[in-house]
């Protein structure tokens, strides 16, 4: 297996710097939206067969270094028994979680039972990737999940689930508890399948102080990597607009700490110290730069992360305008400059 991804999370040595995207099993594949065009975007998630063949999609054109399960971060949320669209403007709860009626119905699934089609397709993925590269498992963190439970769909000023955290902060802790009680059985189920590194994405926790997301969110993502990492299997954890919240998502334990293209990924190796790796940065606009200029940011990144223990990637998902061929040469510009930067 080309585990290049594995050892950079575990800051060993590699030949050159392993590199993957978020979102990279998405709309800016025509062979993805092929495939979409036939079928609804929660239809696809819980097609174990087609699931498996867009998560493999992008390793066959871009040749990198992992492939990440296609699924999204709400389908654990719609099992705890709330009702979910995903349509053409994003994520849509037609009954927001809003009380504590709202809260006390929600459900903890049994993960088999109610995602048991994750599972089906990460065994099928390896299958079908013959173990070439590793197969990363996610999870939404539960801040980020509350936030599309309570606001109803994505939001601008977060309004309604800070106003819940602040006026109603045991109510939150109830939620969150069973969000995590909900996440841990989810994420081991993965591992279980066959994922061998998983990513928690807290996406919206830079929308936090970061004196809230210590005592909202800290311990539960604590919890969740200690559980992934007792089966062996190393977490990354990421979210955007956390630059302050370094020394904070440190305490966590994570083995990787994602950074959105904010950061420069040196100040950020330089506030967690050495004994964590990092994951990104490069903003997802700069695949628009033309490619002489787009090599010169990869080789930046490269050089602040040094070649131990970085995985490069985007700062946020890859967004559906892409050209798949500046994705393409993005990776393997990030391989030819992150061999000759380990040469000297
Ligand atoms: O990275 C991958 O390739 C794996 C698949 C993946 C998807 N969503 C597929 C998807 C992953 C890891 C996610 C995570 C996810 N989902 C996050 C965290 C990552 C981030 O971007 O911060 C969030 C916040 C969501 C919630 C979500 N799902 C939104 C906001 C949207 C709509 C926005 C959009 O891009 O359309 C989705 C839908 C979604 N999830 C799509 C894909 C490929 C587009 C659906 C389609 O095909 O129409």
């Amino acid at each position: 297996m080309n585990d290049r991804l594995l050892r950079a999370a575990r800051r060993q040595p590699t030949d050159t710097t392993p590199v993957w995207l978020m979102r990279q099993a998405g709309r800016y594949l025509p062979e993805y939206r092929a495939i979409r065009g036939n079928i609804g975007f929660l239809d696809l998630c819980k097609n174990p067969d087609l699931a498996a063949e867009v998560t493999v999609q992008p390793i066959t054109r871009l040749g990198v270094d992992a492939a990440i399960i296609f699924s999204d971060i709400l389908i654990p949320v719609e099992a705890m028994g709330i009702e979910l669209e995903l349509g053409d403007k994003g994520p849509h709860f037609p009954n927001p979680v809003r009380t504590a009626a709202d809260i006390e119905r929600l459900g903890v699934p049994d993960p088999v039972q109610g995602t048991g089609f994750v599972a089906e397709a990460i065994r099928r993925t390896r299958r079908a990737l013959n173990d070439s590269v590793p197969v990363i498992g996610f999870c939404g963190a539960p801040f980020t999940l509350a936030a599309y439970m309570v606001e109803g769909g994505g939001s601008k000023s977060y309004i309604l689930i800070k106003r819940l955290l602040f006026e109603q902060p045991k109510l939150v802790h109830t939620l969150f508890e069973k969000l995590t009680s909900t996440l841990i059985p989810y994420l081991l189920m993965q591992v279980e399948a066959g994922a061998s590194i998983v990513q928690i994405f807290d996406s919206w926790g830079g929308e936090l102080s970061p004196w809230d997301y210590e005592r909202f969110c800290i311990p539960y993502l604590t919890r969740m990597v200690q559980a992934v990492q007792a089966k062996g299997v190393p977490v990354i954890v990421f979210g955007t607009g956390m630059s302050n919240h370094l020394p904070l998502l440190k305490r966590t334990g994570a083995d990787v700490i994602g950074q959105d293209w904010r950061t420069p990924i040196d100040e950020a190796r330089r506030v967690l110290g050495p004994d964590v790796a990092v994951q990104g940065n490069l903003d997802p606009l700069h695949l628009f730069l033309p490619r002489e200029e787009l090599e010169q940011r990869v080789v930046d990144i490269l050089r602040r992360a040094g070649p131990v223990g970085h995985i490069f990637n985007l700062g946020h998902g890859i967004l559906p305008p892409t050209d798949p061929d500046a994705a393409k040469f993005m990776v393997d510009a990030v391989h030819k400059h992150g061999a000759a930067l380990r040469q000297g």
